[in-house]
């Protein structure tokens, strides 16, 4: 993390898990458990039905709504995840759609939290820089230097999403400082160091205190572990490191 240059992110992507009802007693829970002092912007992006219902719940426990995906020509929450793996998989969305995506969020002065990342294949290959590198640079086509202050990049590696196995620091570090470089490239050093990137993959209570102490990962997107209130507020508190 880089406290000085850019802001520190914790986001919990739900999935198709959870129900409305259950949104205000999992803030309730979550508060409970989070530290006194925050380090970090919390977000939640929920399923579309339940946006309404983090509004009110997230309010005053301080943990802002998101939603998972967004059409091109439509409105949304405050946050919103575009390029999911499990979009461009399943639903066959490809950068150029992952970028008209984000210029129409910009546009609404949405967040768009942008998910890149390799398949096992590509890093067996050696082609992870190559591909993340393509996937970064076309999700950001045509976004200009003020508007690339408000996107977040989250590096997702296929290979450790659901499936408990998490990148080791080293390698989620080497490829996180890998896309602020291709940013550097596309916009200059002081756009870059402004840019938060999150790691996403597994993250949980007991790996993000080493993850999040790496100087290019600021923040994570968790999906199994942001279920858990108390593995979500750990996760929160592991971003009150001592950090630049
Ligand atoms: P897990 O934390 O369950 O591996 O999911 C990561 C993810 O896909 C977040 O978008």
């Amino acid at each position: 993390m880089n406290r000085k240059y850019r802001k520190t992110v914790i986001a919990g992507n739900w999935k198709m898990n959870q129900v409305a009802s259950g949104v205000k007693p999992f803030i309730e829970e979550l508060k409970e458990n989070l530290p006194k002092q925050k380090s970090c912007d919390i977000v939640l992006c929920t399923p579309a039905v339940m946006v309404p219902a983090m509004i009110k719940a997230g309010k005053d426990a301080k943990v802002a709504a998101g939603a998972q995906d967004v059409s091109k020509h439509a409105k949304g929450a405050k946050y919103c995840i575009v390029g999911h793996s499990e979009r461009r998989q399943y639903h066959g969305e490809d950068d150029m759609l992952v970028n008209a995506k984000a210029k129409a969020l910009l546009e609404k002065g949405i967040i768009p939290i942008i998910c890149v990342g390799e398949s096992l294949e590509q890093r067996e290959m050696d082609l992870t820089m190559e591909y993340v590198s393509y996937q970064v640079k076309a999700a950001l086509y045509g976004i200009d230097a003020s508007a690339l202050r408000r996107c977040i990049i989250a590096y997702e590696p296929i290979w450790a999403i659901g499936t408990g196995k998490t990148a080791t620091a080293e390698q989620a570090q080497e490829v996180c400082e890998g896309i602020r470089t291709v940013i550097r490239k596309m916009y200059g050093a002081r756009p870059a160091r402004a840019v938060s990137i999150l790691y996403g993959g597994s993250m949980n209570a007991k790996n993000a205190a080493e993850l999040l102490a790496q100087p290019d990962i600021d923040g994570g997107l968790i999906g199994g572990a942001s279920l858990k209130p108390v593995d979500f507020a750990a996760i929160v508190a592991a971003t009150n490191q001592d950090a630049e």
